[in-house]
């Protein structure tokens, strides 16, 4: 297997080509190489959610996934969520509800929750729950985060209780 690849994929709707060597991960690619450091470095053997972005649309652990697994696949991160100064709506109601404190778990949470709202609009507090789970937290408590989680799923009326 040669130890390094000509990769071609997108990233945040450019087209990026690159010699990567095998064993890099795409969390490396994102931030080493492409400068783009919203996607956090945690725990780095996928327990924590901080390097989450969306692969094809669904929410993917860039720490333990692959440069040379992304060959053609359509990435994003969280620096395409905002469209200029306006931002996305689970955005909107991360900042309504206060719901980052340090920050560093907002952007995998952001794009976790927008993967599940992309397939499910309006997921029950389960299925939240279960989304927010994969993504920790060191600061909030949740509370915010499940609040604002809701408002994004069209329940906003619905709070903190
Ligand atoms: S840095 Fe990837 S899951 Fe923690
Ligand atoms: S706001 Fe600090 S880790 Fe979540």
């Amino acid at each position: 297997m040669p130890a390094e690849h000509i990769l071609s994929l997108l990233v945040n709707g450019e087209p990026v080509r690159r010699l990567v060597p095998a064993h890099r991960s795409l969390l490396d690619l994102l931030r080493d190489d492409l400068d783009l450091t919203g996607t956090k470095h945690g725990c780095d053997v996928g327990d924590c959610g901080a390097c989450t972005v969306l692969v094809d649309g669904v929410a993917r652990l860039s720490c333990i996934t692959l440069a040379v697994e992304m060959e053609g696949r359509d990435v994003r991160t969280i620096e395409s969520v905002a469209q200029g100064d306006r931002l996305h709506p689970v955005q909107t109601a991360f900042d309504k509800h206060v719901a980052s404190q340090c920050g560093y778990c907002t952007p995998g949470i952001v794009l976790a929750l927008i993967a599940l709202l992309d397939e499910d609009p309006h997921p029950d507090d389960d299925t939240l729950k279960q989304t927010l789970g994969s993504n920790i937290c060191r600061c909030t408590g949740y509370t915010k985060i499940l609040a604002a989680a809701r408002e994004a799923a069209g329940r906003g009326e619905e709070g903190t209780k």
